[in-house]
């Protein structure tokens, strides 16, 4: 017995350990095909996307970088964009690098909108985004991923990596959180 089976915030399972796991092997063999014998530098989201990107750069085969990035969004009502502010950056040029952003969910795409436009500015080899959760039905913003491993409805959801209110990033799969 572990004390998520006695929190009733916890809803339903929405993507099980299992399902992640094949589809985080999945995304690190295309990754690794695709990477091979080039620079490759994954740049994670803290902290939201910390036990994701801890497991896919262990599926890959091909040599890679790992570098952190934390970001604090400061949106009002109708902004839409431009409101992000980097609280912690990568600690290296990355213009040698193709780039590859290791993210949690996108939601409104605010947030990974003005990442992607910072990272573009400094001018990498070349840049995609690998998102673990879409939630397409939020977006205020015109953005997608390059790839995107679980599409989920509006649902605010806990686990592997993310969180409400910095807890439950520990539990080991996608539940649905309930409010209380
Ligand atoms: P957005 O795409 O700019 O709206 O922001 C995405 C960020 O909001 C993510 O990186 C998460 O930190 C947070 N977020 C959005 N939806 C959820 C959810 O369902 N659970 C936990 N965090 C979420
Ligand atoms: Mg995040």
């Amino acid at each position: 017995m572990n004390f998520f089976e006695n929190d009733s915030r916890i809803g339903k399972t929405i993507i099980s350990e299992a399902d992640i796991k094949q589809k985080v092997r999945e995304t690190g063999k295309f990754l690794s095909e695709k990477y091979n014998g080039k620079p490759l530098l994954l740049i994670s989201i803290l902290k939201g996307a910390f036990i994701f990107l801890a497991d896919i750069c262990r599926e890959l085969t091909v040599p890679c970088e790992i570098g952190f990035m934390r970001v604090k969004s400061y949106y009002e009502g109708t902004s839409s964009s431009g409101d992000v502010k980097i609280l912690m950056d990568i600690d290296r040029n990355i213009e040698n690098y193709h780039v590859v952003v290791i993210e949690d969910i996108i939601d409104t795409g605010r947030t990974l909108h003005d990442v992607v436009e910072i990272l573009k500015s400094r001018k990498p080899l070349s840049l995609e985004v690998v998102t673990l959760l879409d939630k397409p039905e939020r977006r205020l913003v015109d953005f997608g991923a390059d790839r995107s491993l679980f599409t989920i409805p509006d649902l605010f959801v806990v686990g592997y990596g993310l969180d409400c209110g910095e807890n439950y990033r520990n539990l080991p799969y996608i539940a649905e959180y309930i409010q209380k």
